[in-house]
């Protein structure tokens, strides 16, 4: 071959990886509303700088008339370059090609991303649109998920991963996103599940919809599969974007400090007001958090599942900070099953990189009943009780009203080693809600009295002026400073200031058993 002829070749090859599987299902893609991969990739990465590994792949396989469909890259692109002038890795499958389905080779290209992403510190970002195992591979496909969750497993915990399903996935496709720390959906074109609504119908005689077994609302809002949704493609990689904005590169880094125009010394009269005088008055949480943090800006995590906490991403003084606050606008604050197992896995994942907690508390306690003692509510409480304990990042709460119970231990209280531990003077610190109580250390008293109900308050009213008040707590240093809520955002940033340094440990082992 002259040299001119190998040059030739190279435009021939590079040609045919650009083209996928060809203009016709490129136009089925747009038709349906979704971008192809490497229009994905475009919005993902800073202008120009994505930088493609593996182009020329090709799968192995001779089985099922395969020798003869041969496609470079074999529908999945891989590679790397900037996020927000951070580097990345991503992976982004070609549903044109195959479905987008994985082969042995096409896993073998998603492994040497992971590979690179993990010995060099970065985040790694899965773009996934596949119809899950290469049905003419066999085991080899198979082997290649199993390549992929292995190293998803090790990356847990050292670097970012972040799955944004962005078309069906199904059998193998969804385990992959579910390892990973944040699942992102879009409206209208992305679907997870096990199996599909033709499996169930044979096997369970259940009739069910895509839509509703495994479309973005389910997992959003019912299964907590996935931690967003978005109206569309660009939203989603826009969301992906700023998702990695708060986050360090990896386990051993800080996230980047954000410079801001709001004073960290702006203090917000009308926080003094917002918590009502009345403890089963229903308000806000959010309202607070937005008040409290930088430019009044929170990304939200798992909007829509457990609105009973809430939990996301804000920066406070510059730091980027993980929130998370009982949200007594629904379920009273209760933490149930849900709440538990949302709050402990985005704990875990703010300890793991490093993103200092700030905890909001107005709890009532656990939601009490058969359906959730059934459903295990002490495994599952018990996550969000393990998950504050074993964080070593800096720890900071605020109880803003109620701190009752098991609860008050779980949410961040000094004694699973909170750093600095604030009430708001119309805290509410006790085992229980006077009411309860009553019942309980008065039952004969009632039983006997002329005029329960008067009795009933009377000694609810005592039961009231005697615990339910920050300042027990503060006597024992349970609560560090009981502060006015106006100025809740500049005693926040003097702590997080304070606590920069902080180093803390847990005693050597291999790894805990959190209660799964
Ligand atoms: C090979 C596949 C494929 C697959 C789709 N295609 N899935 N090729 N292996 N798994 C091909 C189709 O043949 C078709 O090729 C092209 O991709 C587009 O597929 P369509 O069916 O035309 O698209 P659509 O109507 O949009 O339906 C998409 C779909 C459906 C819902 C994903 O294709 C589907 O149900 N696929 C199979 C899903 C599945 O059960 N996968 C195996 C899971 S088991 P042409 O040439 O016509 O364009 C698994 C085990 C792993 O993953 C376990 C690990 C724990």
């Amino acid at each position: 071959m002259t040299r001119e002829e190998k040059l030739e070749e190279l435009r021939r090859r590079h040609t045919l990886a650009e083209a996928g599987g060809g203009e016709q299902r490129r136009a089925k893609q747009h038709a349906e509303g979704k971008l192809s991969a490497r229009e994905r990739l475009e919005l993902l990465f800073d202008e120009g700088t994505f930088e493609e590994l593996g182009e020329f792949v090709e799968h192995n396989c001779r089985d099922f008339g395969m020798d003869a469909q041969r496609i470079p890259g074999d529908g999945v692109i891989t590679g790397y370059g900037l996020i927000n002038d951070r580097l990345a890795y991503a992976f982004a499958q070609d549903f044109t090609v195959f479905g987008g389905s994985l082969s042995e080779a096409n896993a073998a290209k998603i492994c040497k991303t992971m590979d690179l992403a993990l010995k060099v510190g970065a985040p790694l970002i899965g773009l996934n649109d596949s119809g899950g195992a290469r049905i003419q591979e066999g085991v080899a496909s198979l082997a290649g998920y199993a390549d992929i969750f292995l190293r998803n497993t090790l990356a847990s915990g050292v670097v970012p991963q972040i799955s944004a399903v962005m078309g069906p996935c199904a059998g193998g496709a969804v385990y992959s996103p579910a390892i990973t720390d944040f699942v992102l959906m879009v409206e209208n074109s992305s679907y997870m599940f096990v199996t599909g609504p033709d499996v169930i119908r044979t096997v369970m005689h259940e009739d069910v919809t895509k839509e509703d077994l495994g479309g973005p609302r389910t997992h959003s809002a019912t299964s907590g599969v996935s931690h967003f949704v978005t109206r569309d493609d660009a939203e989603c990689l826009a969301l992906v974007r700023e998702l990695l904005s708060f986050m360090p590169q990896n386990n051993r880094e800080d996230a980047p400090f954000v410079e801001s125009n709001d004073p960290a010394d702006r203090r917000d009269p009308e926080l003094d007001n917002l918590v009502p005088a009345e403890s089963d008055r229903p308000y806000d949480i959010k309202e607070i958090i937005h008040r409290v943090v930088d430019d009044g800006y929170f990304l939200e995590v798992h909007a829509q599942f457990a609105r009973n906490l809430v939990v996301g991403f804000a920066r406070l003084g510059g730091y980027s900070v993980g929130i998370v606050a009982n949200q007594p606008a629904v379920l009273a604050g209760c933490l149930d099953i849900d709440a538990s197992v949302k709050g402990a896995r985005f704990v875990r994942f703010c300890d793991a990189f490093n993103i200092p907690l700030i905890t909001f508390e107005d709890v009532p306690g656990f939601l009490p009943g058969t359906q959730q003692e059934f459903g295990g509510i002490i495994r599952h409480g018990a996550k969000l009780l393990f998950a504050f304990a074993e964080a070593t990042v800096p720890k900071l709460t605020v109880i803003t009203r109620k701190a009752y119970g098991g609860a008050y231990c779980v949410m961040s209280s000094k004694h699973i080693r909170t750093d600095v531990n604030f009430a708001y003077p119309m805290a509410e610190i006790s085992v229980m809600g006077p009411e309860g109580a009553v019942n309980i250390v008065n039952r004969r008293e009632l039983l006997k009295a002329k005029d329960p109900e008067k009795l009933r308050k009377e000694k609810s009213e005592e039961y009231r002026n005697r615990f339910a008040n920050p300042y027990i707590a503060a006597e024992r240093g349970y609560v560090d400073a009981v502060i006015a809520p106006r100025d809740t955002r500049p005693r926040l940033i003097h702590a997080l200031r304070m606590l920069e340094n902080k180093r803390d440990t847990t005693p050597p082992k291999k790894h805990g058993n959190i209660p799964l």
